[in-house]
């Protein structure tokens, strides 16, 4: 579905934070991508997602395709309605608007059966339902994290980014998300790329993993082939 081959990433036309890598994702597929601060995790999610010239960044060489058709130069919008969708770090939203015109707003980018979209995001996520007239600004960390998923669900993507989700949440909010990450992959067939640092449950539902380090793919395994060890010396050297 996804492949980037030989992919050179850059900030400012100097800084290399992607060097010379190639990432595959099967469509169905459910990959972990996983490596230390700085290794190039967020930079690779923001360049198939088209937000990199929003940073001065750009793809200095090779090329992301995305069901064979390139993805080099397009804006974000055309990437997103292409089947796209990148939660980033950060969980942005609209704070003084409710979840429920939040979780609305998204829906811009496909109008065409948003109601019915809404019906089965409040079934996913419960709690958002329950608190849909309450400004996003009052949410938990671990509901907004809910939130920035329903909304990217509302634009029905075929491949989902999610740049840590688990980022500062309780270890049962990590469950809780990594639930409803599981359940969109087995029922919507959803394929889906989740970075993270280390989330062993993360490591039981991948169906492929790659470690990044510094820029540069340290390990491309089956997750059968990772344990938390493994990670902390990839990490450590
Ligand atoms: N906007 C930017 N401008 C310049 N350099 C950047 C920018 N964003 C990231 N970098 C640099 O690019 C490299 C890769 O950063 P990136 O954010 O992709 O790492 P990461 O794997 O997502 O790390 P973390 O786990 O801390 O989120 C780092 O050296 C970082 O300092
Ligand atoms: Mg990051």
């Amino acid at each position: 579905m996804l492949s980037a081959n030989e992919v050179t990433l850059r900030y400012d036309g100097v800084i290399q934070a992607v060097d010379g890598i190639d990432f595959r994702v099967e469509q169905g597929g459910l990959v972990a991508l996983l490596g230390p601060n700085g290794a190039g995790k967020s930079t690779l999610l923001k360049a198939i997602a088209g937000m990199l010239p929003f940073e001065q960044g750009e793809l200095a060489s090779g090329d992301i395709l995305f069901d064979g058709r390139s993805l080099s130069g397009a804006h974000p919008a055309t990437i997103a309605r292409m089947g796209i969708a990148l939660v980033q770090e950060g969980r942005e939203c609209f704070r003084g608007l409710s979840v429920g015109e939040n979780i609305r707003a998204a829906s811009l980018l496909r109008r065409k059966g948003a109601s019915a979209r809404m019906d089965m995001v409040f079934e996913y996520f419960p709690v958002l339902k329950e608190m849909r007239r309450r400004p996003a600004g009052h949410l938990s960390g671990g509901q907004l994290q809910m939130l920035v998923i329903a909304m990217a669900l509302m634009g029905e993507p075929r491949l989902l980014l999610l740049d840590e989700p688990s980022l500062g949440l309780s270890p049962t909010m990590v469950q809780t998300v990594f639930d409803v990450v599981e359940r969109m992959h087995r029922e919507l067939g959803m394929t889906v790329v989740v970075a993270e640092q280390t989330v062993p449950r993360l490591l039981k539902l991948a169906t492929d993993v790659y470690v990044l380090s510094r820029g540069r793919v340290a390990m491309h395994t089956a997750p059968a082939g990772v344990d938390e060890k493994t990670l902390q010396m990839v990490y450590l050297s």
